[in-house]
């Protein structure tokens, strides 16, 4: 269940629109931070919350990536594997996260520190391979990039 302050919140967004609808993305953005992903339980409540039917607000979450269906670990990678980051050496990135951290995509460590999820395009083809950590974002990488960026997320 969300507590007082998350309630109120959304509420405040809500009366930003004339429609309740318009308020859900961003409601299910506060839940998947409360509560790390949207399990059945948070999209109940994100309905209940803006009184709008369960159907609507799985239908929506499930429409995008940016929202977790599972639990994720502390830090979550989303490295990019499209064509400008694959000729680059994307591929190479992922089997050297594999090798070294023994993590797989859709996968997360046994300690539960990183997930890895591979996606499209993050609009960073002229720097690429790119990737986001959590909310942070990285372009040019190499082995010895991510490996010396992942000291920052333990
Ligand atoms: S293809 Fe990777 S950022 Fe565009």
């Amino acid at each position: 269940m969300f507590g007082e302050t998350v309630l109120k919140e959304i509420d405040e967004i809500r009366v930003k629109y004339p429609d309740r609808r318009s308020a859900l993305l961003p409601s299910l953005y506060i839940a998947q931070r409360e509560f790390g992903w949207l399990s059945q339980e948070a999209m109940q409540c994100v309905a209940k919350a803006l009184n709008l039917s369960e159907s609507i607000v799985r239908g929506t979450a499930s429409f995008y990536s940016m929202f977790k269906h599972k639990p994720v670990g502390r830090h979550l990678i989303q490295l990019c594997t499209n064509v400008s980051c694959m000729i680059l050496g994307a591929e190479r990135l992922v089997d050297f996260l594999g090798n070294k951290y023994g993590l797989q995509p859709d996968g997360t460590t046994e300690d539960g520190r990183l997930s890895l999820v591979v996606m499209e395009c993050i609009g960073a083809c002229g720097t690429a391979p790119a990737m986001l950590i959590n909310t942070d974002f990285y372009d040019n990488l190499s082995e010895k990039r991510i490996e010396e960026i992942l000291e920052k997320y333990k």
